[in-house]
């Protein structure tokens, strides 16, 4: 089977290296990938956005699979154009990946099929939506409708902020068309976890769980990034909780995609806020979550391949899947500066001397035979093992032996499930 791989970062890689373990498999593209996806697959020049270069480079190629990193090209309606020719591929389609693309129709799957979640109202006057600065109190959450690259959601503490954060959206329009609606939410404090579900339009299977880091810097300090270090499976997504999470949300999503017509067909990523024990959705991401794929993944003991075939074919409710017991932990290189202003281009060292941990790449390329940087997350070392104090332990290591000028980590990842 031949398949082609869509997107670049360090989820993509790990797609790769787990597809690249199947029998089935006898030829791997990524487009366009990156500098370690290199050594495993053929890289293809087209941005993962490019939906009719992709579609004709499939044909051409004759591509057998097609797995479907980044939520963009969802979004945009990849899987649809990739079905009209005939083409198998593997992910949500275009009304389907609403559910990330759009808060506003991801809220009222929601309420409408019961699952728990803030309280919210959608606008797209501005003025109106200014009159209800404040409605749930402060912080006020501030929602650009559609994608934006992980920087649409604005936790206003005041009403000056809160106009800002409007007239930003809104009125500038700083995230695009993304900002012609907006979404206000009741804000919830409490514990964030997330999982990652198999579904195959009935029946939705959760993932082992995993822990992701947002904040920049240790101690949960700095900006929010899009994740700094996963480790799996997660402390806090178990027990009492793991039981409500599955009968009040994944079991009605079940019943709400089918309720809906939505033939909802790939990976469901479920972002919870935990508060006084009770679960509550504050997003569905419609694609498989970065980092928490380098670990989720890493413990996936069955063939990959064989899994997404059962979720294209509508057979998941008998596939068998089955999980390591062992930990993972992943921690994330960053560049300096990131998730803001970073530099490119340095060059990375010490990879070769690598043994133990597997190091996949996010934001690299080959420049003149060397592997530099090319992104703010730059590379992900991972580590599986008994416990999570060995797996660190290594990975810890292995991180002294990567260098590259301005790389810059979290020294905490995976602390909290320490014995
Ligand atoms: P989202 O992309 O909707 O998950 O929002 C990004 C981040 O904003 C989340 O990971 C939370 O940290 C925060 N957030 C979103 N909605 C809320 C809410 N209703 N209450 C508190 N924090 C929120
Ligand atoms: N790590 C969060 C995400 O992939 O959206």
């Amino acid at each position: 089977m031949k398949v082609l791989v869509i997107g670049s970062g360090g989820r993509e890689h790990t797609l790769v290296w787990k597809i690249s373990q199947s029998p089935r498999v006898e030829k791997i593209y990524c487009a366009p990938g990156n500098a370690g996806i290199g050594n495993m697959a053929e890289l293809v020049n087209i941005r993962a956005e490019d939906i009719e270069l992709l579609l004709s480079f499939a044909l051409e190629k004759e591509i057998d699979l097609t797995v479907v990193g980044p939520e963009t090209p969802l979004v945009e309606g990849i899987v649809d154009r990739f079905m009209e020719e005939g083409l198998r591929i593997f992910g949500p389609n275009k009304k389907c990946a609403q559910l990330e693309g759009s808060k506003a129709f991801a809220k009222d799957f929601m309420v409408r099929h019961n699952i728990p979640t803030a309280r919210y109202k959608e606008y797209t006057n501005m003025d109106e939506a200014i009159s209800d600065i404040g409605i749930y109190g402060f912080p006020m959450v501030i929602k650009a409708d559609g994608l934006a690259a992980g920087k649409g959601v604005i936790i206003a503490q005041n009403e000056k902020e809160a106009l800002e954060a409007l007239n930003m959206i809104m009125r500038d329009r700083k995230f695009g068309d993304a900002g012609i609606k907006v979404v206000i939410e009741e804000f919830i404090d409490g514990v964030e976890a997330s999982i990652l579900c198999f579904v195959d339009g009935e029946t939705i299977v959760p993932m082992v769980s995993a822990q992701d880091y947002k904040k920049a810097f240790d101690g949960d300090k700095g900006p929010n990034t899009g994740g700094m270090g996963t480790y799996s499976p997660s402390v806090i997504y178990k027990g009492d909780i793991k039981e409500k999470a599955h009968n009040k949300v994944l079991k009605p999503f079940a019943q709400g995609i089918k309720a809906d017509g939505l033939n909802y067909r790939g990976i469901l990523f479920i972002g919870f806020m935990i508060k006084d024990g009770e679960p509550k959705v504050l997003e569905f991401n419609t694609r498989f979550g970065d980092p928490e794929t380098q670990v989720v993944l890493s413990r996936l003991e069955t063939d990959l391949v064989e899994i997404i075939e059962a979720i294209l074919e509508g057979r998941l409710r008998d596939q068998d899947i089955r999980w390591s017991n062992k930990k993972a932990v992943c921690v994330i290189l960053a560049s300096h500066g990131y998730p803001e202003k970073y530099e490119k281009g340095k060059a990375i060292k010490g990879l070769e001397s690598i043994k133990e941990s597997i190091v996949f790449h996010g934001g690299t390329r080959l420049q003149d035979g060397r592997i530099v940087t090319n992104g703010g997350r730059v590379l992900g070392v991972v580590v599986t093992a008994d416990t999570i104090n060995m797996a660190r332990e290594i990975v810890y290591r292995d991180i002294d032996k990567i260098d590259f000028e301005g790389k810059q980590y979290r020294k905490d990842i995976g602390e909290i499930a320490l014995g």
